[in-house]
């Protein structure tokens, strides 16, 4: 299973390259806007810091003005995957990016019929957002569990599934129970990912001991 991490600050992209646990970087336009950059400066710089499939997202909704957007974006470096919504213009820009061999990642999914239509267009990735699911008092994680069923009765779908909008530990847990290929996680559940009160706990506590040992191992 891979990791990407959802986020356009480069900042947090570094700490978390740094530590080895970054496969790919996902954004959006909120993202980019909450970065107050230049999307195609930060787009850029993200790409050079990772050599993983790096999001970035068209924000005209005309099939022609995505295409022009998704060419740019596409042309800043080999690892940037055009991301495009689930419309029927974004699947076309879908379908026509991945015939051209550009990495496409089909965002705002919610509902198993869209994820059929994009693998059917030559997504790359189907980005359902599980955590919009959860907040209108679904279960986002079954729509993935019913993604991946449909997927793997059909070996001539080549599309990932990349659990989106993830919001806490247990829904990358549980995506990665179901077999999803990629999660992509807000750096700051990154980082909660490795904590564990017991961890702590266990660690105080061996320090202590061997602190009364004496002993010193270099
Ligand atoms: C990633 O590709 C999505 O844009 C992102 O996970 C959305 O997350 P949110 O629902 O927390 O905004």
């Amino acid at each position: 299973m891979q990791f990407f991490i959802d986020t356009a600050d480069t900042q947090e992209i570094k700490a978390l390259v740094d530590s080895g646990f970054v496969d790919g970087v996902t954004t959006n336009p909120s993202l980019i806007a909450k970065s107050g950059r230049n999307i195609l400066e930060v787009i850029t710089e993200i790409c050079e810091m990772v050599s993983g499939p790096v999001s970035a997202e068209v924000a005209a909704t005309d099939y022609e003005t995505m295409i022009k957007e998704g060419k740019r974006l596409a042309a800043i470096a080999d690892n940037v995957a055009v991301k495009v919504p689930l419309t029927v213009d974004g699947l076309k820009v879908c379908r026509a990016l991945s015939d051209e061999g550009t990495m496409v990642n089909v965002t705002l999914c919610f509902s198993a019929a869209q994820a059929l239509l994009a693998a059917k267009a030559g997504a790359t990735y189907i980005s359902p957002f599980v955590g919009r699911l959860d907040d209108v008092g679904k279960d986002g994680m079954d729509l993935i569990d019913d993604i991946l069923e449909i997927y793997s009765s059909f070996p001539e779908f080549q599309t990932q599934v990349l659990v989106a909008s993830v919001r806490n530990v247990r829904h990358v847990e549980r995506a990665a129970m179901m077999g999803a290929d990629v999660a992509t996680v807000p750096p700051k559940l990154v980082w909660e990912m490795f904590k564990h009160p017991f961890t702590d706990k266990g660690l105080d506590a061996f320090l202590e001991d061997w602190a009364g040992t004496g002993q010193s191992i270099l």
